[in-house]
């Protein structure tokens, strides 16, 4: 049997460090799937639509096999079960980011008996995060290496919107 992991998160929008993740994952499961949903805690720039299209395309982008990208439009714990999910993957860029992922692991292992894995990124990409690409591309016309070529095309695209 095959195992699948989700590698779960808001994608607003998807950046290098999460494709790291990704790619760090396919070395201990045979499928990845990119799974986009919805942080109630945040405000978002792309619709969720508009976060699995830039996150299939920048797959595609990279040529990575064996990764899908899907909406998770509920809980993710649900979502997990009825995919026949073998793990949650989550990156961890410091010690910071595991204060909070701990609660949301623990209680998705509760809800769907599923493990988290966490798995360190590259230490090359460990200052990228969306909110300061977003911030970087909000100022004009943004910067090179944080984001796959699609993606920043919809940055610059977004800010000169208006948004
Ligand atoms: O990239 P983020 O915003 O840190 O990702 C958080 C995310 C989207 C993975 C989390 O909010 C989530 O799993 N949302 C789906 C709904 C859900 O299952 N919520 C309960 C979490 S214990």
């Amino acid at each position: 049997m095959s195992s699948l992991a989700v590698c779960p998160g808001s994608y607003d929008p998807i950046t290098l460090g999460h494709l790291d993740i990704v790619r760090r994952a396919l070395t201990f499961v045979d499928g990845v799937v990119i799974g986009v949903a919805n942080n109630p805690a945040k405000k978002y720039l792309f619709p969720l639509e508009q976060r699995v299209a830039l996150a299939r395309a920048a797959v595609a982008e990279l040529g990575l096999s064996a990764v899908t990208v899907e909406p998770v439009e509920g809980l993710l714990a649900d979502y997990v079960r009825e995919r026949g999910i073998t793990a949650i993957v989550k990156g961890l860029r410091g010690s910071a980011d595991l204060d909070g992922e701990q609660a949301m692991a623990l209680l998705n292992r509760q809800m769907c008996g599923v493990e988290t894995v966490f798995v360190m990124g590259d230490q090359s990409l460990s200052h990228i995060a969306s909110s300061y690409v977003k911030e970087i591309f909000s100022h004009g016309a943004g910067y090179p290496g944080l984001v796959p070529q699609v993606v920043a095309q919809a940055l610059v695209e977004a800010y000169e919107g208006g948004s």
